[in-house]
């Protein structure tokens, strides 16, 4: 679009519509799935830290610094810093954040749609009764490795993207966001409190809280800083667009601050739901993949009283949520 064109935009609903939407953008699969992988793979406590450092020191300025370019030229990425250097080459940046979102929602939404899978098969009473190590990842193998409905899956979250995204940010994303997140919030606080108490959890518990800084490395200080990124939606020209419809009224420092706070605790309790049952168990931490999660979860879900429902109720719910949570960020 010329610079010069009269710049008027669509503007969220309130503060608090807007706060829920880009935490909808940052809450999704990287806390839930990678942050917990990720610790799991680097360390437990001592990557939590670097994460929490590089969160407050790197990740909330750099969000802050996002919105402001998004609100300043009521543009999407590239636009916005051709608009800031023009006739410099600085829209390449823009359009690396574009590159980056397609790449990530290229993974993404195959992620996604296990969870979609997920809800069928504990709809359908798969995490009804206790589940041991091997049956879960039997379940997850029978998700992740079969292509035709992996790919099915995967089809049918693009199609749910691209039917919410067609609704505008309004009727899709605001409807979305405003009363499932909550909802999230309280399950996990109710699966944390479920977690610790199992048998067993302690373990968990240490390697996901004391730190033991001998075992960091280049390779685990990049991680943190890659999930930082990840988790907040940084660097994909989301948090551009998303600011570009920001009325100029709002208060960007609280905004972010709160959209980083949610995220940051978001990822802790998966954490904390995550380690606590793996250890009590029986998994190693450091050997489960990409698929560790997704393994994990069901005996913890299994283990909600009263048998056979809790794994029923919370089971479906928990994956509802979790796919809303994915869709809110692949939205964005
Ligand atoms: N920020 C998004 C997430 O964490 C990509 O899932």
């Amino acid at each position: 679009m010329d610079p010069s064109t009269p710049q008027t935009r669509d503007t969220w609903g309130s503060k608090a519509t807007f706060v829920m939407a880009a935490a909808g953008s940052a809450i999704g699969l990287g806390n839930i799935w990678g942050f917990p992988t990720q610790a799991g793979q680097n360390g437990g406590a001592a990557f939590l830290v670097l994460y929490l450092i590089f969160v407050a020191l790197i990740g909330a300025p750099v969000m802050l610094a996002e919105l402001m370019i998004g609100r300043n030229t009521l543009k999407n990425p590239v636009g916005a810093f051709k608009q800031l250097a023009p006739g410099k080459s600085w829209y390449v940046v823009g359009g690396l954040g574009v590159f980056t979102g397609i790449v990530i929602l290229s993974f993404y939404t195959v992620i996604a749609g296990w969870t979609l899978a997920y809800i069928i098969k504990a709809a359908t009473g798969a995490f009804r009764a206790a589940i041991d190590a091997d049956a879960a990842a039997s379940i997850f193998q029978s998700v992740s490795a079969s292509p035709g409905p992996a790919i099915a899956w995967h089809a049918v979250f693009i199609v749910i993207t691209v039917a919410v995204v067609l609704g505008g940010i309004k009727g899709g994303i605001e409807r979305c966001t405003k009363l499932l997140m909550p909802i999230l919030f309280a399950l996990l606080v109710l699966l944390a409190v479920r977690a610790v108490t199992l048998p067993g959890a302690g373990t968990g518990l240490e390697f996901y809280l004391k730190p033991d800084f001998s075992a960091v490395t280049p390779t685990v200080v990049l991680s943190a800083v890659g999930q930082a990124f990840f988790s907040l939606s940084l660097g994909m020209g989301a948090l551009i667009t998303y600011g570009s419809y920001l009325s100029k009224k709002q208060d960007l420092v609280s905004s972010a601050g709160w959209v980083t706070g949610f995220d940051t605790l978001i990822a802790m309790l998966a954490g904390l739901i995550i380690f606590p049952t793996m250890f009590s168990t029986g998994f190693d931490a450091s050997i489960e993949g990409p698929g560790m999660v997704f393994v994990v979860l069901p005996s913890l879900l299994a283990s909600i009283p009263p048998e056979p429902y809790g794994g029923l109720i919370f089971g479906t719910g928990f994956f509802i949520l979790l796919a809303i949570a994915a869709l809110t960020s692949s939205i964005s």
